[in-house]
């Protein structure tokens, strides 16, 4: 959920420099991970206006600019709160009217309305519309984050928790939080213990269910109805439903969570993660049709 800027702004700062892990939604794993199964999966103009936008030094790898949203947090302090969406406590549903918004109440300020604002920038490309007006990149490296983000079930979490940041659980014989355990320690217990803690074997692996065990479901995860171009309110649905089946499910402060809990819930984590990737995919290539 990352932090609030408020009186506690220096605080929090510090605390960062401290925990530095503390705010990458996703951990910048996921994001590699998501980014990774998106880049194989564009169409040929997606990926040419992909490689255009992106930095040169980025070398045409969408996946290693994937968590730029959060390193840029700091100097862009408006855009933190772009990165989640805070829900009524106990409810586990999401209403765009009543939940996307920031923290001052203006509407539209969650990860939700940010992913239709960069599509909505995107669609710009290529067309006549003054260039300077926005910052093509920029918008390519947030929506990519943000269709990350908004797939993590606890970044679509209850107001009062902060989506899992103040409850203290131990992750085996650490110290964490449920929300970290959500962006990182699931992924990272899974890379160590399945995959000799190599990323791309555990990208492989997803991409093969993508083609194989999942084939059958990609394309509805892909589908936009109304011929929209983003569905980011349907994500949200799904990421606050499987809050509570299963983030919040059966913890409370300082549970210690193990194997009965990595085990049952990792099969949710590579689900959004290959949604996650899936969709960020079929969004660019509706996009740059
Ligand atoms: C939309 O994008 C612009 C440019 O980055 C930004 O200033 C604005 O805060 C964004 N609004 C939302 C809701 O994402
Ligand atoms: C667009 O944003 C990127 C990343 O912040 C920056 O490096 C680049 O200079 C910007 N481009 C323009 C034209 O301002
Ligand atoms: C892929 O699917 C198989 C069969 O359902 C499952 O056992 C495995 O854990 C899945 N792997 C990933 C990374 O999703
Ligand atoms: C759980 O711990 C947090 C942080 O220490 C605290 O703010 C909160 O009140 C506690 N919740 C309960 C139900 O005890």
């Amino acid at each position: 959920m990352g932090f609030y800027f408020n009186s506690h702004t220096l605080a929090s700062f510090f605390l960062l420099l401290a925990f530095p892990a503390f705010t990458y939604g996703w951990g910048i794993v996921g994001h590699q991970i998501i980014c990774q199964i998106t880049q194989d999966r564009l169409s040929e103009s997606a990926a040419a206006a992909v490689k255009e936008l992106l930095p040169a030094y980025a070398k045409n790898d969408l996946s290693t600019l994937c968590s730029w949203a959060d390193t840029i947090k700091f100097r862009y302090h408006w855009s933190s709160e772009l990165h989640y969406i805070d829900t009524p406590d106990d409810l586990c549903t999401y209403n765009y009217n009543r939940d996307c918004k920031d923290e001052d109440g203006v509407k539209g300020r969650c990860v939700s309305g940010a992913i239709t604002n960069y599509t909505n920038q995107l669609l710009t490309y290529g067309s006549s519309v003054d260039e300077s007006q926005y910052n093509l990149t920029e918008a390519l490296l947030f929506l990519s984050h943000l269709m990350g983000d908004i797939h993590q079930p606890l970044h679509v979490g209850f107001t009062s928790d902060r989506g899992g940041n103040t409850i203290p659980v131990r992750w085996f014989r650490r110290k964490s939080e449920l929300h970290k355990v959500w962006d990182k320690d699931i992924i990272e217990t899974t890379e160590d213990r399945f995959y000799d803690d190599v990323v791309e074997e555990f990208v492989d692996a997803l991409k093969q269910n993508i083609t194989g065990e999942w084939s059958d479901q990609v394309v509805k995860w892909e589908k936009c109805s109304n011929n929209k171009v983003a569905c980011p309110d349907v994500y949200a649905s799904e990421s606050i439903q499987t809050a509570c089946n299963w983030a919040y499910k059966d913890v409370e402060n300082n549970t210690v969570l193990e194997d009965d809990y990595f085990l049952s819930r990792l099969p949710i984590v590579n689900l959004r993660l290959a949604e996650g990737g899936v969709r960020l995919a079929g969004t660019l290539n509706r996009i740059f049709k």
